[in-house]
C-alpha cells in the first residue's frame, strides 16, 4: 500500500474545529480507496508559542520539510498580542512559507450557484464566478530586508519594511500563473503599480517578456492593483487567472473570497519548484481566513475552506484528481441541499454547525467513492 504522508498543524481559534472535519474525509479515503494517508498532527502558532516557545519548532519544521504535504489551519489570537514581533503565532506561518519555498499560491476563487445570494455583491454579478489569484508568497514586502523600527531619538522613530523583487521570482510565478491559464480560460491579468513603485516596473517588465517569449498562446493585460481591486468589485467576471505580489495579493485575495460569498470558502495551495530529481513539489494547504477568534470553541465555524484545501492537496500533491472532483462536488450538492453553516446562512436553508456541515459532506463524499 503506497504510503502518503501528512503533517497536521490544525493552529489556533477555528483552526482545531476545521481541521477535525478533514480528519473524517482521511479517514474515509483510507477506509474506501485504501489510500495510505499517514498523519501526524503538530503545534503551530499561538497553540505552539504556549507549549513549545516559539510558533513553529524545528522539530516540526523538520517534519514539514520531510512529509509529502502539510495540512494547515489558522494561526493568531488576541492572546498572543503582547509577544514579541519575532514570536508572534504569524512569524510561524511565515517561516513554513519561506523555509518551505512555497512561492506560488493559488487561491481559486469559485462562487457555488447555491451561494449567489450570500455574496454581498448582486446575484449576476458574481453566480458562476471562477477565478484563480495566483500570490507571490515569499518575497516582497513581508520579507524585504531591511524590516525594522528605528529609534531617532527626541521622540521620533521610523518603521520600514522594504518591497524587494528580483527577476527569477518574478520570472517563476509569472510561469505558474500562464501554465495555469492554459488549463482554463487561457487568460492572465498581471498587477501591480507600476506608477509609483519600482518593483511594479520590473514586475511589469518581467511579465511582458516571459509572456512573449514562453507563452504568446495566452492572452496577458496589465492592471494597476488599485484599479485591479476596483474591476474585482465591479465586475469579477472578467477575470481568469490573475498574478500579483504578495502584499496585492493578500489583498486582493480578501476581496476575491467575500465575492464567493464568505471568507470561510475560500481554500488555498502553496507550491514550492518541482525537485528536480523527484519531480515532487513541497506544498502547503491552507484555508484564506483566518483563526476567527471571535467564534472559535463555539462549533459554529464554516469548515468548507479547509475541506476544499483538502481537496486542492488530493489534486496537486497526489494526483487524486477523481477524489478531488468528487469532494468538490460534494461540497456543492451539500449547499445546494440548503445545508449552511452561518456565514452563509439565508432564508429557508437549514443552519448547521462545524461538525455536521463537515458530516454532511463526508456522507455525500462516502457517497461518491462507492
Ligand atoms: C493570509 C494571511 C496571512 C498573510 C497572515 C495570517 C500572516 O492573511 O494567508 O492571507 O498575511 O499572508
Ligand atoms: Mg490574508
Amino acid at each position: 500500500m503506497a504510503t502518503r504522508s501528512l503533517l497536521l498543524l490544525p493552529g489556533d481559534g477555528i483552526g482545531p474545529e476545521a481541521m477535525a472535519e478533514v480528519d473524517k474525509l482521511i479517514a474515509l479515503l483510507n477506509e474506501r480507496r485504501g489510500a495510505g494517508f499517514e498523519t501526524r498532527t503538530r503545534l503551530v502558532g499561538g497553540a505552539a508559542i504556549d507549549a513549545e516557545g516559539a510558533p513553529v519548532s524545528d522539530e516540526t519544521m523538520a517534519l514539514a520539510m520531510s512529509c509529502d504535504a502539510v495540512l494547515f489551519g489558522a494561526v493568531g489570537g488576541p492572546k498572543w498580542d503582547g509577544v514579541p514581533y519575532e514570536l508572534r503565532p504569524e512569524a510561524g506561518l511565515l517561516r513554513l512559507r519561506k523555509d518551505l519555498a512555497l512561492f506560488a499560491n493559488l487561491r481559486p476563487a469559485i462562487c457555488y450557484p447555491a451561494l449567489a445570494d450570500a455574496s454581498s455583491l448582486k446575484r449576476h454579478l458574481v453566480e458562476g464566478l471562477d477565478i484563480l489569484i495566483l500570490r507571490e508568497l515569499t518575497g516582497g514586502v513581508y520579507f524585504g530586508e531591511p524590516k525594522e523600527i528605528v529609534d531617532l531619538g527626541g521622540g521620533q522613530k521610523r518603521g520600514v519594511d522594504t518591497q524587494v523583487y528580483e527577476t527569477y521570482e518574478i520570472e517563476r510565478i509569472a510561469r505558474a500563473a500562464f501554465e495555469a491559464a492554459r488549463t482554463r480560460r487561457n487568460r492572465v491579468t498581471s498587477m501591480e503599480k507600476r506608477n509609483v513603485m519600482k518593483t511594479g516596473v520590473l514586475w511589469n517588465e518581467v511579465v511582458s517578456r516571459v509572456h512573449r517569449d514562453e507563452y504568446p498562446d495566452v492572452a496577458l493585460d496589465h492592471m494597476l492593483a488599485d484599479a485591479g481591486g476596483m474591476k474585482l468589485v465591479q465586475a469579477p467576471k472578467q477575470f481568469d487567472v490573475i498574478v500579483t505580489d504578495n502584499l496585492f495579493g493578500d489583498m486582493l485575495s480578501d476581496i476575491a473570497a467575500m465575492l464567493t460569498g464568505s471568507l470561510g470558502m475560500l481554500p488555498s495551495a502553496s507550491l514550492g519548484s518541482p525537485d528536480e530529481t523527484t519531480g515532487k513539489r513541497r506544498a502547503m494547504y491552507e484555508p484564506v481566513h483566518g483563526s476567527a477568534p471571535d467564534i472559535a470553541g463555539q462549533g459554529i465555524a464554516n469548515p468548507i475552506a479547509m475541506i476544499a484545501s483538502f481537496a486542492m492537496c488530493l489534486r496537486y500533491s497526489f494526483a487524486m484528481v477523481a477524489e478531488a472532483d468528487a469532494l468538490e462536488a460534494s461540497i456543492a450538492h451539500v449547499l445546494e441541499s440548503g445545508t449552511r453553516t452561518g456565514d452563509i446562512m439565508v432564508e429557508g436553508a437549514s443552519k448547521v454547525g462545524t461538525a455536521e456541515m463537515g458530516d454532511a459532506i463526508a456522507a455525500a463524499f462516502a457517497e461518491r467513492l462507492g
